[in-house]
């Protein structure tokens, strides 16, 4: 039928996430660790914007974003996420829900540190998700940040820090032909993994 193989249920989720996500580093034009995140006010209203996966390990998934956002506002109420790689140059997805954590204030200074001069002045200066009257306020800000802070250290500010998403479920898509495609779903059952095939 096809030479894709099928996908192994005896694998670690997360070894095998990070087999797939090498294989995007490969092959997508960029941002293999683009992500869809979805989140919700406290009464199930959804959204969803694309962010960059910062981090992964056993614990969970990793992003940095501003906390008054929208997305920052929603998690303060409602802590449960879902994400969504899709990458169209290997015809996968991956989805993870679970609720966040709050980063330590270290892993985020750590993080904040490591970017570019120009992003750790982006983040001081905006207020991401909030009216912005004209373009130039936007870049005065920035010039007063750049002024105040010179060549010397900038801090990272107080709002802006990372989540950690704690998966409770992980499934893994590949597309097959004639739309037979494979799927697979790991659950936490505290702590360990139960792994299922599910029809496409
Ligand atoms: C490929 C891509 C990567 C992005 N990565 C981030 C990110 O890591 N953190 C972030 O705050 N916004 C990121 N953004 C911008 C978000 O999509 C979004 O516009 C912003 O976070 C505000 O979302 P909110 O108003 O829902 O809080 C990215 C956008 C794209 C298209």
């Amino acid at each position: 039928m096809s030479d894709i193989p099928l996908i192994d249920l005896k694998a670690d989720p997360f070894a095998l996430f990070a087999a797939w996500m090498s294989d995007a580093e490969t092959s997508e034009p960029n941002d293999p660790n683009a992500m869809a995140v979805a989140t919700a006010t406290s009464d199930g209203r959804p959204s969803v914007r694309m962010l960059l996966l910062k981090g992964v390990d056993e614990r969970g998934f990793v992003f940095y974003t501003n906390l008054e956002s929208r997305k920052g506002r929603e998690l303060l109420s409602n802590p449960h996420v879902a994400l969504l790689f899709h990458w169209k140059s290997l015809r996968r997805q991956i989805r993870i829900e679970g609720p966040v954590e709050a980063v330590s204030s270290t892993e985020a200074d750590a993080y904040f540190a490591s970017r570019s001069r120009m992003s750790r002045l982006g983040a001081v200066a905006s207020e991401q998700s909030r009216p912005l009257d004209s373009r130039s306020t936007f870049e005065e800000r920035l010039k007063a940040a750049d002024e105040k802070y010179g060549e010397g250290p900038i801090p990272r500010p107080a709002n802006w820090s990372g989540f950690r998403v704690l998966p409770e479920a992980i499934e893994f898509w590949q597309d097959r032909p004639y739309r037979l495609h494979d799927r697979a779903v790991w659950t936490r059952d505290g702590n360990r993994w139960n792994v299922t095939r599910l029809y496409p």
